[in-house]
C-alpha cells in the first residue's frame, strides 16, 4: 500500500507546482480616444497586478486583448466600466480552456512507422517532436539533414532541418517556436517540413524551387520555453535563462537581436515579458540562429512564424524609416495574404511592424533585414483572438496549409529575384 500512496503524493506535489489560470479572463477592450488609450496603457505600469496584454495598446483603432488574474478581474472592469471603455470578454476562464487542452492535445504516443504515424492533428511534447525531427531526416536522407546549430540556456539541442537537393544555392530561412506559449507556430513549421518531403518529386512548384534553392527550417527555436509552457506555465513566452540579482528568468528572444537593441518597444525589467537581456544575443537560442545565418552568408529570405493576430508583417520594427525596397515587400505581402486567403477565406493584414502594430526593438526581421536579407516577413498566425494562444488543436492542419500558401509565394518570389 505504501508505493501507491508515495507516488500519489509525488504527483499531487508536481501537479501543485503547476501555474493555474483558474477564474483568468481575457478582455477585449476597444479605447476609443487617446485620452481612454492613455488610460489602459497605465495599467501596463501596475506590475503587481501582473496583467498580460496578449494585444498591447498601441492607437486606438486597435483592440487591446488583456489576461486580467481572476482576483482583479472585478477591480478592473470597474476601473474600464468608470471610465467609459468598452470591452467584452474574449475568455471567461482561461483554465478551463488549459484544462481541456491538456487532455485533448497533448499527445503522447507510441509511433510504429516514423512521420508516417505521427499525429499532425494535435499538439506534442517537445521530446515526440524531436524524435519526428531525427525520423524524418533518416526516412529523407537524400532531401533532408538534420543540423544542431546550438543548445538552449537548459542543454536543450536547437535543430535545423536543411532541405537540399544541390550545392552552393541560395538559402531560406524559416523558424517557429521562438515563443514558448505560441504552440501553433512549431505544429505549423512540422506540418509544412513533412509537405516538402512529401511535395518534392510530385509538386512542380516546390521540385522547382528545391532545385533552385535550400530551406533550412527550426521547428523549435525556443525549446526551453516550449517545454515550460506545458509543463508549468501554459502562458510561458521566453527562454529560460537565469540571472543574480533577480528571481525573474528569461529573456524575450525577439528582442535580443542586434536591430536596435536596448531602444523602445523593449523593456530592461527582467521579469518584463518583453525583457531584452542583458546584451545583444546574451541568448543561447538567439546566437545560435545568428551565427548560422552569418555563417552562410547566402541567405535570400527569412520567415519566423509567431501567433497570433493573422497579420504578416516586413520591416521596419525599430524605427519609421521605410525599408530601401518597401514597395516590393509590400506588393509580395499582398500577393502571399491573398494566396492564404484563398483557401478558407482566412484574412490577413499586413504592413511594417511599427506602422501595424508597435515600435519595438530588437526583433528578428529586422535585424535579418539589415543583415542583406530583402524578404524578411513575421507572421502572426491564427486567430484574431477568439481563442488566442490557445488555439484548438482542430485548427493546427488547416492554419498549415493556408500558411504553406503564402510562404511559398515568397520563396517563389524571393527565388525569381535573385541579387
Ligand atoms: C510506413 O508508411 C509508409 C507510407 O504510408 C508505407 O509505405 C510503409 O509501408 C509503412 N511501413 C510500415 C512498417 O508500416
Ligand atoms: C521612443 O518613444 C518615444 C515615446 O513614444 C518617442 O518620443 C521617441 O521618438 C522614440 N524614440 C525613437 C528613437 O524612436
Ligand atoms: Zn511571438
Amino acid at each position: 500500500m505504501r508505493v501507491p500512496l508515495l507516488f500519489l503524493n509525488i504527483v499531487l506535489v508536481a501537479a501543485r507546482r503547476q501555474v493555474t489560470y483558474i477564474g483568468d479572463q481575457v478582455l477585449r477592450i476597444s479605447a476609443s480616444s487617446q485620452k481612454q488609450l492613455n488610460l489602459v496603457k497605465s495599467l501596463e505600469q501596475l506590475e503587481h497586478l501582473k496583467l498580460d496584454f496578449w494585444k498591447e495598446p498601441v492607437r486606438s483603432s486597435l483592440p487591446i486583448d488583456l489576461r486580467v488574474p481572476a482576483k482583479h478581474v472585478s477591480t478592473i472592469k470597474k476601473f474600464l466600466r468608470s471610465n467609459d471603455i468598452v470591452y467584452s470578454v474574449m475568455i471567461k476562464n482561461l483554465q478551463s480552456l488549459v484544462d481541456e487542452e491538456r487532455t485533448s492535445s497533448l499527445i503522447s504516443e507510441l509511433r510504429q512507422n516514423g512521420t508516417y504515424s505521427f499525429n499532425y492533428r494535435s499538439f506534442h511534447p517537445l521530446k515526440e517532436i524531436y524524435r519526428w525531427i531525427k525520423d524524418l531526416a533518416a526516412e529523407n536522407p537524400q532531401l533532408v539533414r538534420r543540423m544542431r546549430i546550438g543548445k538552449s540556456s537548459q542543454g536543450r539541442a536547437i535543430h535545423v532541418l536543411k532541405f537540399s537537393t544541390g550545392h552552393g544555392r541560395p538559402a531560406i530561412w524559416i523558424d517557429g517556436g521562438i515563443h514558448g506559449r505560441e504552440w501553433i507556430a512549431p505544429a505549423v513549421a512540422i506540418w509544412m517540413a513533412k509537405k516538402i518531403t512529401t511535395d518534392y518529386g510530385n509538386d512542380p512548384s516546390i521540385t522547382s524551387l528545391l532545385n533552385k534553392a535550400d530551406i533550412f527550417m527550426v521547428i523549435m527555436a525556443n525549446p526551453d520555453g516550449y517545454v515550460y509552457s506545458q509543463t508549468k506555465d501554459r502562458m510561458w513566452r521566453k527562454t529560460m535563462s537565469k540571472r543574480p540579482g533577480t528571481h525573474c528568468f528569461g529573456v524575450d528572444p525577439n528582442r535580443n537581436f542586434d536591430a536596435n537593441f536596448g531602444g523602445n518597444g523593449s523593456s530592461r525589467v527582467p521579469c518584463s515579458e518583453t525583457y531584452r537581456g542583458p546584451h545583444v544575443h546574451s541568448e543561447p537560442e538567439v546566437k545560435a540562429i545568428v551565427n548560422f545565418i552569418k555563417k552562410h552568408s547566402n541567405f535570400i529570405a527569412f520567415i519566423t512564424l509567431h501567433s497570433y493576430s493573422q497579420r504578416l508583417m516586413y520591416p521596419y520594427g525599430y524605427t519609421q524609416d521605410t525599408p530601401e525596397n518597401l514597395e516590393e515587400l509590400d506588393m509580395l505581402a499582398h500577393e502571399a495574404t491573398e494566396a492564404l486567403a484563398s483557401l478558407y477565406g482566412t484574412r490577413y493584414s499586413y504592413g511594417r511592424i511599427i506602422q501595424l502594430i508597435n515600435q519595438n526593438s530588437g526583433n528578428s526581421i529586422d535585424w535579418s533585414y539589415n543583415q542583406g536579407i530583402k524578404y524578411s516577413y513575421v507572421f502572426e498566425l491564427r486567430d484574431e483572438g477568439q481563442y488566442g494562444f490557445m488555439l484548438p488543436r482542430s485548427q493546427i492542419v488547416p492554419t498549415a496549409e493556408e500558411t504553406w500558401l503564402a510562404i511559398k509565394k515568397i520563396m517563389e518570389y524571393a527565388c525569381n529575384h535573385l541579387p
